[in-house]
């Protein structure tokens, strides 16, 4: 299982899961819950098509997490309460443009997390940051056109959906539609149910 037994720090997401910052230390977990899932995510991500070495994902991290302290990316994973810590059961990451003040989010969840609100808790937490101390103005998210499920998290939480780059995703035997989705700060500041969707503090 792909437990963290000691983070060095979380993020509430409710009673029972939080954000932990993506960083070197969860290397192992987030391989082993990257390989259980590459099959599924290959249906959508061309970064998920082949194989990924340990080496690799450490890398990986090692580099978004440079970025991370660059200003440039909030990388983190989704852990659920567990025996002896948090089982990562997802990742998720706000990429920033400091000077356009916008974003972009991405996330993926284990297939049998699948459905439960834990992506949307983790995506309204990234958005919380995006509208508040970081200040920027407009978050994106772009997803393949026949992504329903991914589609679903973006219109539940209020994204507006902003139109269709054609044939812009790139897999080694065709090219596939993409949607884009925008949050304006105002539209998630000012949202009916801001209230409720806030993450307790802690
Ligand atoms: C896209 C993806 C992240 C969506 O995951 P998800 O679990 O469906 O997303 P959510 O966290 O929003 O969960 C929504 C479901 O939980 C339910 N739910 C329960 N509690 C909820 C809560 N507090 N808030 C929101 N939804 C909640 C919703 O009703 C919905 O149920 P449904 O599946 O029966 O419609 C997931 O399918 C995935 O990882 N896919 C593969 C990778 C991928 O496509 N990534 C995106 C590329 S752009």
């Amino acid at each position: 299982m792909s437990t963290i037994a000691r983070p060095m720090f979380t993020y509430p997401l409710g009673e029972d899961a939080v954000l932990i910052p993506r960083t070197p230390e969860v290397a192992e977990p987030y391989h082993a819950a990257l390989t259980a899932n590459l099959d599924r995510l290959a249906r959508w991500e061309p970064w998920a098509l082949g194989e990924n070495s340990l080496a690799d994902t450490t890398g990986y991290i090692r580099m978004m997490a440079q970025e991370w302290l660059d200003g440039g990316i909030l990388p983190v994973i989704i852990g659920v309460r567990a025996e002896g810590g948090w089982q990562l059961v997802g990742s998720s990451g706000l990429k920033i443009d400091k000077a356009a003040r916008s974003g972009v989010i991405g996330y993926w969840i284990d297939g049998e997390f699948e459905g439960r609100g834990l992506v949307s808790r983790t995506v309204a937490a990234l958005l919380d940051r995006a509208f508040g101390e970081l200040g920027l103005v407009r978050v994106a998210l772009y997803t393949e056109t026949a992504n329903t499920r991914s589609r679903a998290l973006a219109t539940r939480l209020g994204f507006t959906e902003e139109g269709v780059l054609r044939r812009a995703i790139a897999f080694p035997d065709e090219h596939r539609d993409q949607v884009a989705y925008g949050m304006l700060a105002e539209e998630w500041l000012n949202r009916p149910a801001a209230a409720s969707t806030a993450p307790a503090a802690g």
